[in-house]
């Protein structure tokens, strides 16, 4: 399971709500499975989605326990001021993490998405020695393109699947 907890703590703007104040990550625990179901079968992440289809509970449920047993997934919670508010995955490729991310609806809009994604860039160039970061996000994904673009994601590719990357920068 994914090692090391981060986190960042400054002020931000949102247009969804209460500006968000300090984003944490803390590792999955399999008594987070049903939320997760929950995030992952969210309208806006099914939309957000390769596969758009619903996700049975069965399905998840084994998906989700074997990613916490996958020693190169790391699936952390997103807390923000400790109330969770959606989860984020890196799964490691060699020197590359893969990452994915969705926040609970009530939680978009509330610069949450760049504070996790600069959170988790931490323990991916931080405790897992990880040389680059990267993700896909779909065209028209404008929030997701912007969230990550806003903590130094660079747009290298794609048409109906944009591919960004971000590199260690060495000290
Ligand atoms: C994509 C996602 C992680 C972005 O995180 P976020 O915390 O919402 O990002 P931000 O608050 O910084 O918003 C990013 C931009 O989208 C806009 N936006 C995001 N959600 C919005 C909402 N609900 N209403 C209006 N605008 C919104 C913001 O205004 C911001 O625009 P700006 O760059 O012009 O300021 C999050 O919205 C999410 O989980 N969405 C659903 C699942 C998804 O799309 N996952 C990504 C798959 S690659």
């Amino acid at each position: 399971m994914g090692s090391g907890v981060s986190t960042r703590a400054n002020s931000t703007r949102g247009v969804g709500g209460t500006p968000a104040k300090r984003v944490t990550l803390r590792p999955a625990t399999p008594e987070d499975c049903r939320q997760v179901w929950l995030w992952r079968n969210d309208e806006g992440t099914r939309a957000a989605s390769f596969d758009t289809s619903p996700i049975s509970f069965e399905t998840h449920e084994r998906w989700f326990h074997e990613s916490l047993r996958h020693r190169d997934r790391h699936v952390y919670i997103v807390l923000v001021d400790g109330q969770e508010a959606g989860v984020v995955r890196l799964d490691v490729a060699g020197a590359r993490g893969i990452v994915n991310i969705h926040l609970a609806p009530e939680w978009r809009g509330r610069g949450v998405g760049p504070r996790t994604l600069a959170a988790l860039e931490d323990v991916a160039f931080g405790s897992l020695h990880l040389t680059r970061m990267e993700a896909e996000v779909k065209a028209g994904n404008a929030a997701s393109l912007a969230a990550f673009q806003k903590v130094g994601f660079t747009l290298v590719g794609g048409e109906s699947v944009l591919n960004l990357v971000k590199v260690r920068r060495e000290a």
